[in-house]
């Protein structure tokens, strides 16, 4: 965690409210914009993508692990998600975070609201005691 310095929370918070406005949400219009920082280096973002067939919606936070998978990168080493109202990722969202957290670490997630408003928690505090790879026989 100490390895993400001020200035790439910043980044991050910043790249999340830039793409939100990209959300494809024309049912809740509930828009989210999420950004992560891979193991690459690379930082990766992602909106909700919703669909006239409601259950195939797609948040921010699983768009943006996919485009980092997608380009090679395995591990994320921190997140921000920017929201109207500064809400955290769905539960959905906090396993497939957990499946590209070091199983030894942890990653910083910063949670910023529509007035810049942030709060910030870890993804092994959203989602404690989690189902892993190391559980599978
Ligand atoms: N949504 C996200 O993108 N991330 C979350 O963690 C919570 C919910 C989206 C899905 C849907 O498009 C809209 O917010 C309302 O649920």
């Amino acid at each position: 965690m100490s390895e993400v310095t001020a200035e790439t929370r910043d980044r991050l918070i910043a790249a999340a409210c830039a793409a939100r406005p990209n959300a494809y949400a024309p049912y809740s219009r509930f828009t989210v914009g999420a950004a992560l920082l891979a193991d690459d280096g690379r930082i990766y973002t992602g909106v909700n993508v919703e669909n006239a067939s409601y259950g195939l919606t797609v948040c921010a936070e699983r768009n943006a692990v996919g485009t980092m998978a997608g380009a090679g990168g395995r591990r994320v080493l921190a997140l921000a998600v920017c929201t109207a109202n500064g809400v955290t990722p769905c539960g959905a969202c906090r396993q497939v975070l957990s499946e590209f957290v070091d199983h030894e670490g942890d990653a910083p997630v910063w949670i910023v609201d529509g007035e810049g408003k942030v709060r910030d928690t870890t993804i092994r505090k959203l989602l404690p005691d989690h189902f892993g790879p190391g559980h599978l026989m």
